[in-house]
């Protein structure tokens, strides 16, 4: 019997933090690497939100905070859901958590036990499945092709379904695919779901504010407001305010759910950070104006890669309708051989090959799809630019 639990054994570090940190240690030793492997903005937080920070430090606000977060701030996170999203929660409905990772961490391990499913479309951000997994259930991939825009299908999730179903996961827009569900595809899984009162929805919506060409969002207990009693709405500040090192998400959802997550909560991490929640408070209840304004830079960066990836034959990227990632196809490499003699035989060799060439990216299976890697488009264009000539060098350099 070993030191560490079986529990630890069946999940790994994050592959998109290993791959930042290897392009970290490649740098240390000299090398120039662009690291297109983490997904935080790269703009700064806005000035209202520090502002809210200071006022909030000069009024001492550094005590325990309470469990389930400040007053204001859940108050602040139901006006945001009823503004935005037409979702009415109550102050009580609503939950603060050390980021939404920590949010959705706990309500897996406060409602998963052995023999469990939850359904995870693929591709899907692989924390999904390590959180099924150390709770104990079994995560159920579904994989969902490019030809259905890497959504899931009615049909597919009808079949995934078993009595042991508990949670289906939605992530749209999808990290690591920029997928955006429409409103009348979210209504299709609805009406599948209406048939299995056993499955709740969990919708991470953390890219809610990052969407390109003017598409609609949409959220699913807001499409079909008979699953707003079995739906966990997840969101947070971190990627729309770019304030990932906050560390503050929110959801909200049925009172008694939220209740259990809280007490979960209250013996691990506690309260978070008064100091976050109160520039959470800033964030939502300030000025929304400049978001659309970020969403646009992403979107032209998007529309540079995509046309600079015209000139690498053999990577076919996809086209993202939000977040800020391409997910590219790099099958059509395999069986190249580098200068050196080596043969690409799988899209580890495709990763290796390009930091070879200064550009760190992440493996596609690492989110459940192969042979495929993310690129962040979260990095300015100067070095978007650069990322491209590289990859092309290399590609272009196989025989
Ligand atoms: C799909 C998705 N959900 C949730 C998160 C977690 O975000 P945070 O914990 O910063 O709110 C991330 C972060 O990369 C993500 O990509």
């Amino acid at each position: 019997m070993g030191f560490y639990s079986d529990r630890l054994g069946r999940i790994k570090l994050s592959p998109s933090t290993a791959a930042t940190m290897r392009a970290r240690e490649l740098r240390t030793q000299g090398r120039d690497i662009i690291a297109l492997t983490i997904g935080q903005p790269d703009f700064n937080t806005p000035e209202h939100v520090k502002q809210g920070v200071m006022e909030a430090l000069a009024r001492n606000e550094t005590k325990y905070p309470p469990i389930d977060g400040i007053p204001e701030l859940r108050e602040a996170v139901a006006r945001k859901f009823q503004r935005e999203n037409g979702l009415k929660y109550s102050a009580d409905q609503v939950m603060i958590g050390t980021g939404s990772k920590q949010i959705l961490f706990n309500a897996m391990l406060s409602t998963i036990g052995q023999g469990d499913e939850a359904i995870i479309p693929a591709p899907y951000w692989i924390s999904y499945l390590d959180m099924v997994l150390v709770s104990d259930g079994t995560p159920v991939e579904v994989p969902c092709s490019a030809e259905s825009g890497f959504k899931l299908t009615p049909a597919q999730l009808e079949a995934a379904i078993t009595p042991r179903t508990k949670w289906l996961f939605i992530n749209s827009p999808n990290n690591p695919t920029g997928a955006v569900y429409s409103r009348a595809e979210l209504r299709a899984l609805a009406d599948v779901l209406l048939k299995h009162p056993q499955v709740w929805v969990l919708t991470d919506d953390v890219y809610e504010h990052l969407r390109f060409d003017g598409i609609e969002f949409a959220t699913i207990a807001q499409v079909e407001p008979r699953l707003y009693d079995r739906t966990l709405t997840v969101n947070g500040v971190s990627k729309a305010y770019a304030m990932t090192g906050f560390r503050l998400g929110y959801a909200a959802g049925p009172k008694e759910l939220i209740k259990n997550i809280v007490k979960l909560q209250s013996q691990s991490t506690a309260g978070v950070s008064s100091i976050s929640q109160w520039a959470a408070v800033a964030a939502l209840n300030g000025p929304q104006e400049f978001i659309p304004g970020y969403a646009a830079e992403y979107q032209a960066r998007r529309d540079r890669v995509l046309d600079m990836f015209k000139d690498i034959p053999g990577l076919q990227p996809n086209y993202p309708e939000g977040a800020f990632y391409l997910f590219v196809r790099c099958g059509d490499l395999f069986g190249r051989k580098t200068p050196a003699g080596k043969v690409l035989e799988n899209e580890t060799d495709v990763v290796m090959h390009l930091m070879d060439h200064g550009v760190a990216v992440v493996l596609g299976a690492a989110y459940g799809m192969s042979p495929y890697f993310r690129m962040s488009i979260a990095t300015d264009m100067k070095n978007l630019e650069e990322a491209c000539r590289r990859m092309q060098r290399a590609v272009a350099e196989l025989k």
